[in-house]
């Protein structure tokens, strides 16, 4: 049941069935800023393609986004350099963990796909080769979209990222190694980095991606002139938006997503919504426990 009418009511269930599975999870502490958020919150918002929302508990609180900004930045990269970008990287998905190394020393150094680190490390790049500046831009973009006066920027997650971030550095120096890095390692990292520390709430996360529902749909729609480019997002989120957990996520629930370390999750569905949803204990594979089983009932039976 994901239609406006009685919506109130099915986030009310979600929230007092999910919260509580955050104890089966663990919060991401390999960048320690991330560590010392409650596991216990949870938020869910949906922002419908007619501009109605809804939301429950702490959909107000912003939190960091993470990998889920590797969406906007592909959006933000594919309306600026169209279909060239497919020389840098690849689109499938890549069954690895989103900070494996392994695939790349096969591939030579063409990552799988955008939404993996070394893949988003290439879009960083890319976007730095035509505006220096662009990660300040996205964040003005982003609340632009989600109508909030500018998405927040968190400079003590950044930092503990810049701090703990050698695994990522290793990435973009085996890119160099490989002539798939234009600026440098130090700056496509570094741009990665401050993308990957917005902190937006869900209700901002889900108002922002509303324009990935249908073409004309959210403020700054007409940002996206490319034709096609909503669908292939939307392709690329729901066959590698969970990383190796992507094909249970598509069985358990459908809908193209993307997920972060912060433990938000982005979901789309096409023609109808955006939602995101919060809870920071993360599984295994490190996407939201309580997240994941919140975008599954949300959808419940349908279909
Ligand atoms: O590169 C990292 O490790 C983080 N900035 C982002 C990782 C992330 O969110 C992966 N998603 N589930």
């Amino acid at each position: 049941m994901t239609e406006p009418d009685g919506i109130e009511a099915r986030l009310d269930e979600i929230e007092r069935r999910c919260r509580p599975l955050s104890v089966e999870g663990r919060v991401a502490d390999y960048i320690p800023a991330l560590g010392r958020v409650p596991p216990s919150k949870f938020g869910m918002a949906i922002a419908y393609a007619d501009g109605r929302e809804a939301w429950i508990g702490d959909a107000e609180e912003p939190f960091s986004i993470q990998s889920i900004s590797k969406v906007f930045s592909l959006a933000h990269a594919l309306e600026a350099i169209g279909e060239d970008l497919w020389r840098r990287v690849g689109r499938e998905p890549s069954g690895m963990a989103f900070n494996s190394m392994a695939l790349l020393e096969h591939e030579d150094g063409i990552p799988r796909n955008p939404l993996i680190n070394a893949g988003a490390i290439v879009v960083a790049d890319a976007l730095l080769e035509i505006r220096p500046d662009w990660t300040e831009a996205q964040l003005d973009w982003l609340g632009r979209l989600a109508e909030s006066g500018g998405a927040a920027f968190d400079e003590e997650v950044f930092a503990s990222e810049e701090r703990h971030g050698d695994l990522n550095r290793s990435i973009a120096w085996y890119l160099k190694a490989k002539d798939n890095l234009r600026t440098s390692p130090e700056a496509a990292t570094r741009a990665y980095f401050r993308a990957c520390s917005a902190a937006m709430s869900c209700r901002e996360l889900a108002r922002a991606a509303r324009f990935l529902v249908r073409p004309g749909c959210g403020p700054a729609a007409e940002h996206f002139a490319r034709p096609g480019l909503r669908r292939r997002i939307r392709a690329i989120m729901r066959t590698c938006g969970l990383y190796d957990a992507a094909g249970d996520f598509a069985y358990r629930v459908g809908l193209p997503a993307k997920s972060g370390v912060g433990g938000g999750i982005l979901a789309i569905e096409p023609g109808k919504f955006a939602v995101a949803v919060w809870s920071p204990a993360l599984d295994a594979k490190g996407n939201s426990l309580a997240g994941q089983a919140a975008l599954e009932m949300l959808v419940g039976e349908a279909g």
